[in-house]
């Protein structure tokens, strides 16, 4: 079997010296196949002959016979010498990076590699407040201390947005033993930093920039696209694949670009991260992925910009729903704009982000990707058919025909009250009593979370989505995130990390 496709012929930058339309990796699956040799070898399904029936016959029997283990000629994705090797170098040339990674548990061990590689046990550390918790685990393994840098908060959307290059420029003065600078770009809600400036300055001061641009791995193959990290002056960066791109969930590369990062410690913490028995299918989607988006990846996203463009367009028009856009742009935090996030602010309906979210999944089935106080945020991918887009539009103009049947924000009202009076704020950052990783494994006892102020947390509490911890190990419970928290819990949002889901216990520092 051979698997190559055409080149776009707009689509290709004068960097690239590679050529995108292989794909070796996946190459090399199929030729395995094709040999049709004796398989005594893991998986113990054995190319599906073993698996469950209903579960072969559902996922089909092609999936199955790639699913296959590291040997001569598949090549070994913890010491890469033949098809991975060069399907990592074609990724490096996609997207303009000195190397790149492919990683099998997401973005989140991106965070971690780049994290480890970057930092000693005591480092300091500047990093947005509006970090994955994955951030958090980095300095739990690491053992670096972070330095928190506040991201530009809109209240009106009641979101954060990204660090500015002032602030930027503000920590590393107040704190000039920081070794490296990490931030967030796109967030969540697909708002871009000014990375160019912000790698300027860090790289002034001798400093490398790490950025997790988990949200952005489409950026590089579009100019309608905010600049991507690697060419913006990253040293590394992540992309999660599978998010914006086509690559099986938990697929991510990890970039690394210039002379500033020490490549040997790189690639012995990636083999750290590794499995020993890499998921291939999934190394495979991250091959074709990459080639699917250097070929065809102009036409692919101009056609999704367009959709999301008109589709934002359209739900601008409904009355009460709002949906953020370029005339956003220029605000402190809010450099570039990502199209294809589409930001619905449902707030004034009447309804939470999380009421609209289950509302529009249960009554018109459309589910979106993410739910939070004001907003639901949908995606408009190069896997998004207008027929959905159609659907997500109809679902939101009905929901806005809807009589909001009882106070929803919580059955006392409290929240919507809170609202009005413009008292419902993010808390602000707590003192950091511990370093991350001492607290992480300190003895710990649990207490009741509405008693436990002034103790120290010794777990990460995450509204999730959007996953971004409120307090982390080694932060003192403040009266404000005790009081936010109980109100988030209230208005219905899920809390990823503590050991007590509903929050009535909190595991702190043992006294
Ligand atoms: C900004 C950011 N970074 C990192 C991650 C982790 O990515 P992954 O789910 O690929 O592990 C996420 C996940 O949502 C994220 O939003």
């Amino acid at each position: 079997m051979e698997t190559t496709t055409a080149q776009h012929p707009s689509q290709q930058k004068s960097s690239r010296k590679l050529d995108q339309t292989k794909a070796p990796y996946f190459q090399a699956l199929l030729d395995y196949v094709d040999a049709g040799v004796i398989p005594m070898h893991t998986p113990g399904h054995v190319q599906g002959n073993g698996l469950d029936r209903a579960f072969r016959e559902f996922v089909g029997d092609n999936i199955a016979s790639i699913d296959l283990t590291p040997m001569p000629g598949i090549d070994d994705l913890l010491a890469p010498t033949e098809a991975i090797k060069e399907a990592q170098e074609l990724a490096a040339d996609a997207y303009g990076a000195d190397r790149s990674y492919f990683l099998i548990n997401g973005s989140t061990s991106g965070n971690q590699c780049m994290m480890m590689t970057a930092v000693n046990p005591g480092d300091r550390v500047a990093v947005p407040r509006n970090s994955h918790k994955s951030i958090l685990g980095s300095m739990v393994m690491s053992g670096a201390r972070p330095i928190y840098m506040q991201p530009e908060i809109d209240h009106a959307l009641h979101m954060d947005h990204c660090v500015t290059p002032e602030t930027v420029r503000a920590t590393l003065d107040q704190n000039p033993d920081v070794k490296a600078v990490f931030v967030v770009s796109p967030t969540y809600y697909g708002v871009a930093a000014n990375l160019a400036e912000i790698a300027a300055l860090v790289h002034e001061r001798g400093r490398v920039l790490l950025v997790d641009e988990a949200w952005g791995p489409h950026f590089k193959f579009h100019p309608d696209l905010p600049l991507c990290a690697t060419e913006a002056g990253a040293d590394m960066c992540i992309n999660s694949t599978h998010k914006m791109l086509s690559a099986f969930s938990q697929c991510a590369m990890l970039h690394q670009i210039g002379d500033r990062i020490d490549v040997g410690r790189l690639e012995s913490v990636v083999k750290l991260f590794l499995s020993t028995s890499p998921n291939l299918p999934m190394v495979a989607s991250l091959d074709v992925a990459r080639r699917q988006i250097a070929t065809e990846g102009h036409a692919l996203l101009s056609a999704a910009i367009e959709r999301a463009r008109s589709t934002r367009e359209r739900l601008n028009k409904i009355p009460g729903v709002y949906c953020f856009g370029e005339e956003l742009q220029g605000r402190n935090g809010v450099f570039d704009l990502d199209p294809l996030k589409i930001t619905v602010t449902v707030k004034d309906l009447g309804y939470t982000g999380y009421e609209a979210s289950e509302i529009l999944r249960y009554r018109y089935n459309v589910q979106v990707e993410l739910a939070d106080l004001f907003n639901i945020v949908a995606l408009v991918t190069i896997g998004t058919p207008q027929a959905a887009a159609d659907r997500l539009v109809y679902a939101v103009s009905e929901l806005a025909r809807e009589d909001r049947p009882v106070d929803i924000f919580s059955p006392s009202g409290v929240l919507e009250r809170r609202l009005k009076a413009g008292t419902y704020k993010l808390p602000s950052i707590p003192p950091m009593r511990m370093l991350p990783r001492e607290a992480f494994l300190a003895p710990t006892e649990l207490v009741r979370f509405k008693q436990s102020k002034g103790r120290i947390c010794a777990e990460t509490i995450s509204p999730y989505p959007p996953g971004i911890p409120v307090i982390s190990p080694g932060e003192e419970i403040t009266a404000e995130i005790i009081d936010y928290l109980s109100l988030e819990l209230k208005a219905g949002v899920r809390m990823q990390g503590p050991f007590d889901k509903n929050l009535k216990h909190v595991r702190v520092v043992a006294e």
